[in-house]
């Protein structure tokens, strides 16, 4: 397609280099629009980038429902088996900046933006079903350690696991992240968690907590560090171009979409806290029941424009999905929108990679880049063009065995975010299934030798010590393997509070909390 070269007021301009000049060899002129307009937009090109996740690629496609789950949820999406709606997926790593490597060890984003006729649903995940933290509080903390020191700009062996040896409710995503796992084989090889629970409601406003998990096709493959540390130096962009280049070739990556859920009496017998995403709901008691297909078949045409640009938030919710209790999500229902506004403006909703397809009718108007009008509609409620106001799910009746049955499981959510504060032994069940049960020989191999290339930098003795503690507390044979592989001393388990002081916490509201 050939085109005309022209100003950004659309004037066709002959030669895009020239610059008007007093005389032949005198200095500009300022009447020179083109050539203004030019340097001071390119002064301009840059927005801040992520201050998490800020490396990515991405692709549009579509969500597909295949199957129907009205008996759970009352979202008209989850009973329309074969609908599709157009998705944007963005996946990225967390630490590193805009040009980081792709292959870094590091948790991958998976982030997608369902366009719903109820609204934009966007499902912020990451490609690891657990969490460093339980506590928001934690969060800046962290994320500060994991990248560079204030003084010496370096990424800070020290202040990483100074971090996480403080804080042990972590060690079940280190088992994760350090395992080969923690170096997936591109973007689109790999699954996706929402690691939080939500509440999926029904119109007789009762619900069920659930989880839901998005796993590729193709399973998710990783690479060892030696190969993820090669491709990080040789083609640091190894992840956006074998996505890219798979779209292109009609090779399009797919993953098949799961709910696992738990209904409130299961919630409050259940061996662990739902509100604490460093744990996971067994398959095995929590069945994976598959409800939606996913694929990206279409690359983007301006990767500014449809990707960086795209804002993804956990609050961008529709109807019948809510947030549980959990304080780290709770906390994140803020801080996504928070972030958008600093970085992409007020109305980036407005934004055509943003925009729901859905019809928006509030009364926000005006502000920086108002792209959509909504026209000559009152901006205030008004009572001679009065807007329709959905009314609300018919048959809600919570009948009197349901009051109390809601009113004592407030007091379970209560006793469940008191528990959070506490480290106990079930901290340490889930990583040492992982290291006794689930993985081999090889894959123990890998995780020492991956854990040893970083941990092996750490100067700090009492760090040191402190970390193994916690190694120990998983198993005592881990630790030593790292330890001997270190030169360092064996480390006895770090002391922790028993099992049983997380049911203190909610027997302490007088609720009886049982296993
Ligand atoms: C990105 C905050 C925990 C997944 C971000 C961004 C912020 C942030 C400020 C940048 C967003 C942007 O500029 O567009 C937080 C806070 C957390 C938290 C305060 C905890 C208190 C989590 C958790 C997950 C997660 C637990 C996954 C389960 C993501 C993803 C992105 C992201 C996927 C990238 C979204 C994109 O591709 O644009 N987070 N985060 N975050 N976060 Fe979090």
């Amino acid at each position: 397609m050939s085109a005309v070269y022209t100003t950004s007021n659309g004037a066709a301009v002959n030669e895009p280099y020239a610059a008007q000049r007093a005389g032949i060899n005198g200095p500009l002129l300022l009447q020179d629009f083109h050539h203004i307009d030019l340097l001071a937009h390119f002064d301009r090109e840059r927005i801040p980038e992520r201050v998490v996740h800020a490396k990515a690629a991405g692709a549009h496609g579509y969500f597909e429902v295949t199957h129907d789950l009205s008996d759970i949820t009352s979202a008209p999406l989850l009973k329309s088996v074969g609908k599709k709606v157009r998705v944007t997926a963005r996946f990225s790593t967390v630490g590193g900046e805009s040009g980081s490597a792709d292959t870094a060890r590091d948790p991958r984003g998976f982030a997608l933006k369902l366009r719903t006729d109820e609204g934009n649903w966007d499902w912020v995940f990451n490609n690891t079903p657990v969490f460093f933290i339980r506590d928001p509080a934690k969060f800046p903390h962290f994320i500060h350690t994991q990248k560079r020191h204030p003084q010496s700009h370096l990424k800070d062996a020290d202040m990483f696991w100074d971090y996480l040896s403080q804080n042990p409710e972590s060690i079940h995503q280190i088992m994760i992240l350090f395992s080969d796992r923690g170096t997936p084989d591109g973007y689109h090889n790999m699954h996706g968690y929402s690691g939080h629970t939500f509440k999926w409601l029904k119109d007789d406003g009762t619900f069920v907590y659930t989880q839901v998990h998005v796993r590729a096709d193709k399973g998710f493959k990783t690479l060892d560090d030696a190969t993820a540390t090669k491709l990080a130096g040789e083609n640091p962009e190894y992840g956006i171009e074998s996505l890219f280049n798979a779209i292109e070739s009609g090779n399009y990556p797919s993953w098949t979409v799961y709910v696992q859920t738990m209904t409130v009496e299961q919630a409050e017998k259940f061996r662990y806290n739902i509100l604490d995403l460093t744990k996971v709901w067994p398959h095995s008691e929590f069945p994976l029941r598959p409800f939606g297909k996913f694929v990206l078949n279409e690359n983007p045409q301006n990767y500014f424009a449809e990707i960086e640009q795209a804002a993804f938030s956990p609050s961008h919710l529709i109807p019948y999905i809510e947030p549980s209790a959990d304080p780290v999500l709770q906390s994140r229902l803020f801080s996504y929108p928070d972030t958008h506004r600093h970085r992409l403006g007020v109305n980036y909703q407005q934004l055509p990679v943003n925009a729901p397809v859905a019809p928006v009718n509030n009364f926000q108007r005006a502000g920086a880049m108002t792209f959509i009008s909504q026209g000559s509609a009152p901006n205030y409620q008004s009572s001679i063009q009065p807007l329709l106001y959905k009314a609300p799910p018919a048959g809600i009746d919570y009948s009197a065995r349901d009051v109390e049955r809601l009113a004592r499981h407030e007091a379970f959510i209560g006793g469940a975010w008191r528990d959070l504060s506490v480290i106990t032994e079930l901290d340490f069940e889930q990583p040492r299934a992982l290291w006794t049960k689930v993985w081999g020989e090889k894959e123990k191999a890998a995780y020492v030798n991956n854990v040893v290339g970083h941990f092996k930098n750490v100067k700090n003795a009492t760090v040191k010590a402190r970390q193994l503690s916690v190694w120990a507390a998983v198993d005592q044979g881990l630790s030593d393997r790292i330890a001997a592989a270190i030169g360092h001393p064996s480390v006895p388990p770090l002391k922790v509070a028993p099992a049983s002081a997380a049911d203190q916490f909610r027997a302490n509201l007088g609720f009886a909390f049982t296993f």
